[in-house]
């Protein structure tokens, strides 16, 4: 018997694809076959990526954060490469500060990213999901969202609240053949984590049983599975990739 993902005839949305892991599982659902949208704040920007990407993949510029933004992106998307099958919430910002210091515009810039956005960009998908009675949506949570974090308490809530509304559309949806699961991952190397000091990022290495920093394609190698065939019986799960640092 041979196994093989094949996304051959999907189109995939992905945003927050203009680097880091949202652009690796970009490249990763173009790999296995599938259309796929980049989507980041400059349409110019995105547009770069989707050619480097190569054929079947289109930028579009939008800010999650905007709900009137994020729906015109999708309505183009859709226009462009055709219903979206496989949507991936990845998007997403910290605004780290001690609770105590932390400014009601900190607290509401992540909640508006990590978690609005999701939820404005599942919404806006699921109608023809629906109608298609098919569908993935992958949202990109966090360890963090599972363990919290000091000077994170915005992120962390984003990231826990977003595996709650997973859970909740994975009940609403399934029997319209729709799944939706979560990712978390650990601590990858991104620009997210590159302003970490030296002496955080040592301590951190010392917590990974794996014994290394994770890999944008180690995030998106799970999102691949999630969003392929060999996921048909999976949801309202959350699939943590952190080198065995939450236990
Ligand atoms: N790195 C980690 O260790 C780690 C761990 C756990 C979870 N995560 C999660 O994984 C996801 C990706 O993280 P990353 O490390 O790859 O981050 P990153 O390197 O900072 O990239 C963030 C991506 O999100 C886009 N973005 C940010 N704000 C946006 C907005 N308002 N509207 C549209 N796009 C926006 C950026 O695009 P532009 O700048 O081009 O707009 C960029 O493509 C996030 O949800 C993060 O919370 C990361």
């Amino acid at each position: 018997m041979s196994v093989c993902i094949d996304l051959s005839g999907r189109t995939a949305l992905v945003t927050g694809s203009t680097r880091g892991i949202g652009r690796s599982i970009a490249e990763t659902l173009h790999a296995a076959g599938g259309h796929v949208a980049i989507l980041g704040r400059s349409a110019e920007t995105a547009a770069a990526v989707a050619a480097a990407i190569g054929e079947g993949a289109r930028g579009f510029g939008c800010d999650v954060t905007d709900a009137g933004s994020l729906r015109r992106a999708i309505t183009d998307c859709e226009a462009t490469l055709g219903p979206i099958d496989i949507l991936v919430n990845n998007a997403g910002v910290t605004r780290d500060n001690l609770l105590i210091r932390m400014t009601a515009e900190e607290w509401d810039e992540v909640l508006a990213a990590n978690l609005k956005g999701a939820f404005i960009a599942t919404q806006a998908v699921i109608k023809g999901m629906m109608k298609r009675r098919s569908g993935r949506i992958i949202n990109v949570t966090s360890v963090v969202g599972i363990t919290g974090n000091k000077g994170q308490a915005n992120y962390a809530a984003s990231k826990a609240g977003l595996i709650g509304f997973t859970k909740s559309v994975a009940k609403e949806y399934a029997a319209r053949g729709i799944l939706a699961n979560c990712v978390a991952p650990g601590f990858i190397d991104t620009d997210m984590t590159a302003a970490l000091p030296e002496a955080a990022r040592t301590a951190l290495l010392e917590a990974i049983p794996l014994g290394r920093l994770g890999a944008p394609a180690d995030v998106a190698a799970a999102v691949l599975f999630l969003a392929s065939d060999l996921a048909a019986y999976v949801t309202g799960q959350t699939l943590i990739v952190d080198g065995g640092m939450v236990g």
